[in-house]
């Protein structure tokens, strides 16, 4: 393992077991009042939990975090003025009928019990040539979020921007060893590049802007596509997830991101031209699929910086329903200023801001995730 280890906002690195920054963390601004409401069961759910899904909890619903509090996705939350548009304008409706913000019936998913065997590591890209649309953002807080959930996380920044290694407190101009030696050089062990993050059980691959030139070199090699898929092969049995984060374009490092993956998450923001460009991106995962990796599965479409109180959100949300239907996840990830905080500190919103409804928002991702991964 590389000596340095990340210290995000230049803190400490987290003790095992503790990821740093949630224990005695003064919530930056009002967070959302968490209230564990009575409302719900687990019998008036759709999706009803797997077998292997054990759970040490006495109270359904409610996860313990590390650091001893309690997070229930489904509890009802005191909406903060500031956040408040990450809270749909008819809450009490919704949670009575329990529909979800996409309008189907929300699901429950169950807490994610311990891991029985760890790895080989599902490999998740999380893709979308649109850039800006929360990529990156996803990519740190569901890793994050499945970390807290026990499992073994590796994430690789496989954009030459660095943005994930930024998110992640990492200065990239400092690095002397990045995703890009591990492969275009044969023989370099991944322990040489691999980081420790401050979230316990979540190691990162980072990058910079030497990357950018594997997309050039590349070109000449032989099976080019299938470098990062080798690069990954011998660090899989150590994580139970690894998730890529893509750059913004469909080109070779992307098509190796999705050569390499078995799943993929299409982040889609909640704005007017929020579909243009999908068809491209399906196309590419429909030909990587036929050509080059035919166990590639598009695993679901992520709608993010949703904004319920605007009518034009909800359209856009509607619309993406009606052309990804049963794709879409039913976890939507609200737009709140926390998301940009969280990479100036250079840590997940779960750990930054624990009780926020951002950081619930990806906890509940993660559920969604594994539960359809338990669902195959
Ligand atoms: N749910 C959200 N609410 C508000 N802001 C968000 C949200 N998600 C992401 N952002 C912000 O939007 C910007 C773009 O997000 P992000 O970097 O995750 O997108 P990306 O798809 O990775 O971008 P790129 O294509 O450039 O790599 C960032 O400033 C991020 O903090
Ligand atoms: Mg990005």
């Amino acid at each position: 393992m590389n000596e340095s280890t990340i210290t995000p906002g230049g803190g400490q690195p987290g003790t095992p077991g503790q990821p740093a920054g949630s224990a005695g963390r003064a919530e930056v601004g009002s967070v959302a009042v968490h209230t564990f409401a009575t409302h719900k069961t687990p019998t008036d759910t759709t999706v009803h939990q797997n077998s292997d899904d054990t759970t040490t909890q006495t109270e359904p619903g409610l996860a313990e975090l590390p650091d001893g509090q309690f997070f229930d996705p489904d509890a009802e939350y005191e909406p903060d003025p500031e956040y408040a548009a990450t809270i749909a304008p008819d809450a009490a409706r919704q949670r009575r009928e329990r529909i979800g913000p996409t309008g189907r019936p929300l699901p429950y998913f169950p807490i994610p019990g311990p891991v029985k065997e760890r790895g080989p590591a599902t490999i998740i890209a999380m893709c979308n040539q649109k850039g800006g649309v929360g990529k990156t953002t996803s990519t740190i807080n569901l890793g994050a979020a499945l970390a807290e959930y026990g499992r073994r996380v590796l994430l690789v920044d496989f954009d030459p921007q660095g943005a994930l290694s930024v998110g992640l407190g990492v200065n990239p101009m400092e690095l002397e060893l990045t995703v890009y030696n591990l492969l275009m050089q044969r023989g370099m062990a991944p322990d040489e590049v691999l980081l420790k993050t401050a979230v316990a059980g979540m190691d990162l691959l980072p990058s910079n802007i030497d990357l950018s030139a594997a997309e050039v070199q590349l070109v000449s090699e032989v099976a080019r596509e299938s470098t990062l898929q080798r690069a990954l092969q011998p660090m899989l049995s150590d994580y139970d997830f690894v998730v890529i984060d893509c750059q913004p374009s469909l080109g070779l490092l992307t098509v190796n991101a999705l050569t390499a993956a078995h799943k993929v998450i299409v982040p889609l923001e909640c704005e007017f031209f929020a579909l243009r460009g999908v068809a491209l991106l399906t196309e590419t995962i429909e030909k990587v699929q036929e050509r080059l990796n035919p166990s590639l599965q598009l695993d679901g479409i992520l709608a993010t910086m949703y904004d319920s109180r605007t009518v034009h959100s909800r359209e856009v949300l509607a619309r993406v329903v009606e052309a990804f239907e049963n794709h879409v996840y039913h976890t939507v990830i609200g737009r709140t200023v926390r998301f940009p905080e969280t990479t100036v500190a250079g840590e997940p919103i779960t750990t930054y801001a624990s009780n926020s409804v951002g950081a619930a928002a990806y906890r509940q991702l993660a559920r969604e995730v594994l539960a359809r991964c338990h669902a195959e």
